[in-house]
């Protein structure tokens, strides 16, 4: 069945490439690993989203949909639909879910920035890391918004900044030898496009929500059940392959063997697990 094209604002047409490119046949590949990553966090998402058996969910960002499914789940006698810009994470998520035997549960491929929603169609929006990459946010949440009935609820897990995620920045140090890498901007369209907590109540207040909420989750990241299974995922990751890239050769096998040193030192019972810190952002729709 084809698709219709998808609505991209202009301004993130850049995330579009990058998540329709190289980087999404990453996901795709490492989707389980993605999943269990972060999974930590997805209690805290569905506490917070609250969802009843007849809600219509939204799904922003679904990527692969391990959160659509588990709104669908929970909406035993509702509907979940997943919402994503990258048509090969939204095929992996119509996979998964069929694999699932769910049936109240479709994906789109679309901008959230700009995609025309039915007005008022769902009770809950839920997100699960896939809201920190829109150009223009108050546009966006906006749009989310329009989308909700008066009352409708959103619940969203986000990263906290740089600095409170050892995960990355462990990845970042050990690979910049030396190298002046510059830091992922805050407030810029990315991981941590909505890590500071004043900028996201005005954020949301000025797209229409109320009752604006940040919880301070502090779960750790899980990269793999030992060593050589967090190795694997981490050297295999796009922005570890772009950091890595512009090294010569010996260079390149120094930083990936204390890439692997810094990964086996913090291998435990539980696997391989860093620090992070997320906000789980709540809001009602309509003032
Ligand atoms: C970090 S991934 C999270 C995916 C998934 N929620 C998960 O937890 O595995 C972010 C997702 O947001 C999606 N995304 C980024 N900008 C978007 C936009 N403007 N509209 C819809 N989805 C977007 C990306 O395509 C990507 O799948």
């Amino acid at each position: 069945m084809s698709q219709p094209t998808p609505v991209v604002d202009e301004a993130n047409a850049e995330q579009f490439r990058a998540w329709n490119g190289d980087d999404a046949q990453d996901w795709v590949s490492n989707a389980d690993r993605y999943e269990a990553a972060s999974a930590r966090y997805d209690p805290w998402l569905l506490d917070a989203a609250a969802i009843g058996a007849t809600d219509r969910v939204l799904d922003v960002g679904c990527g692969a949909g391990v959160s659509t499914r588990a709104a669908a789940r929970l909406a035993v006698d509702g509907h979940a639909t997943g919402l994503d810009l990258s048509a090969p994470l939204l095929a992996e998520a119509r996979r998964r879910t069929a694999a699932a035997g769910l049936r109240n549960v479709d994906f789109f491929q679309g901008d959230a920035q700009v995609h025309p929603f039915e007005p008022a169609g769902r009770d809950v929006a839920i997100s699960r890391f896939g809201v920190m990459f829109f150009a223009d946010p108050v546009a966006a949440f906006t749009n989310i918004a329009s989308a909700l009935r008066p009352g409708g609820r959103l619940a969203a897990v986000v990263w906290q900044e740089f600095a409170r995620n050892e995960w990355l920045r462990l990845l970042v140090e050990t690979l910049a030898t030396g190298r002046d890498l510059p830091r992922p901007a805050p407030g810029a369209p990315g991981p941590f496009g909505l890590a500071d907590p004043d900028a996201v109540r005005r954020i949301l207040t000025a797209a229409g929500f109320s009752d604006v909420d940040l919880a301070d989750v502090r779960e750790p990241v899980l990269l793999g059940s030992g060593p050589d299974d967090a190795y694997a995922y981490v050297s295999s990751l796009g922005p570890v392959r772009a950091l890595v890239r512009g090294l010569a050769e010996d260079a390149r096998a120094g930083v990936l063997a204390e890439l692997r040193v810094r990964l086996s030192e913090r291998a435990g019972p539980d696997g391989v697990l860093l620090g992070a810190a997320a906000w789980v952002v709540t809001a009602v729709s309509g003032r």
